[in-house]
């Protein structure tokens, strides 16, 4: 059997600043195979988003962090500086929710595109804009060479979320992370982005790690499904979503609103921290 992609284990992070100490993951544990993707669903606050930020060591200063995280065998959290710059720009591809953060509003679509191509490949300029042109048309980008001389302002942010996927695979990286990459665009962009990451990985090969809130989609585009509460992964399979087995996991999928059954209100969650650390030591006495 070959080695994961990706292999987390016993992650944890701890925010310390003065005497204050937070212990913000605890243990995240996952692996993720060649292609596959995985789900990371639960709560806000849970940890989703620190555990992606970990895997790309991008966690603010104040973060303590230990455990594992190796990328096709290799140990992330050993690589120096140039060879971490090199892991964050060919093997792993990052999406987050709001694009606009993270493009630079005075570059053009096609500096932003080709940037990476001509910096970190020493592509010529003009095979990195073909490339961008055949990209963005692949993503279903209209008039891509118009697209690259535009700047991100004049771009709805389902075009805008376009743009980034087609700089993720420009870069063809093995793995990719999406952070609720459509969680902030309205409801028809949302799913036409979706519909557009998942045909590519999967054209592509490409393992994903997708954080979002829609449990449904997530199910629908993964392979596996995990769930975090506090800092940690509770259960996690190909099982999650039609066969629960966690208290929590149970809650939060009876907690869907479904369409059927109209409810007035969402219902509020009763598993708590409380008796999350209860049953926590009744299985690890
Ligand atoms: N820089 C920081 N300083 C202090 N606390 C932080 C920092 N970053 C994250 N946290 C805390 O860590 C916990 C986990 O945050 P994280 O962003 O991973 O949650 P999440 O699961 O992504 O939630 P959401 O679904 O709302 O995006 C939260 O309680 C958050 O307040
Ligand atoms: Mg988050």
């Amino acid at each position: 059997m070959s080695e994961p992609l990706l292999e987390v284990a016993d992650l944890h992070a701890t925010l310390v600043g003065g005497y204050r100490r937070l212990d913000l993951l605890n243990g995240v544990a996952f692996t993720l195979d060649r292609g596959e993707a995985l789900g990371l669903v639960g709560e806000s606050g849970s940890g989703k988003s620190l555990t992606t930020r970990a895997i790309t060591r991008m966690l603010a200063k104040g973060f303590r962090v230990r455990g594992e995280i190796r990328f096709d065998g290799e140990s992330v959290l050993q690589m120096n500086r140039s060879r971490l710059r090199q892991y964050r720009a060919n093997d792993v591809g990052m999406i987050f929710q709001d694009p606009r953060a993270h493009v630079n509003p005075v570059h053009t679509v096609g500096d932003f595109l080709t940037e990476v191509l001509v910096r970190e490949r020493g592509a010529h300029r003009d095979e990195a804009e073909r490339r961008a042109v055949q990209l963005l048309d692949e993503v279903g980008v209209r008039h891509p060479e118009r697209r690259l001389r535009q700047y991100p302002h004049e771009l709805s942010g389902g075009l805008l979320q376009r743009v980034m996927i087609a700089s993720v695979l420009l870069a063809e990286p093995r793995l990719i992370l999406a952070d609720e990459p459509t969680t902030a665009l309205d409801v028809t962009a949302q799913s036409d982005v979706m519909a557009i990451l998942d045909e590519q990985r999967r054209a592509r090969g490409l393992a994903l790690l997708f954080i979002t809130h829609d449990l449904e989609l997530a199910n629908a585009c993964c392979d596996r499904l995990a769930v975090m509460y506090a800092g940690e992964i509770v259960e996690q399979g190909a099982h999650v979503y039609d066969a629960p087995t966690h208290p929590y996991t149970k809650e939060l999928l009876g907690a869907r609103p479904s369409i059927e059954q109209r409810l007035d209100r969402l219902p509020v969650l009763e598993y708590n921290l409380e008796l999350h650390q209860e049953l926590k030591a009744r299985i690890t006495p």
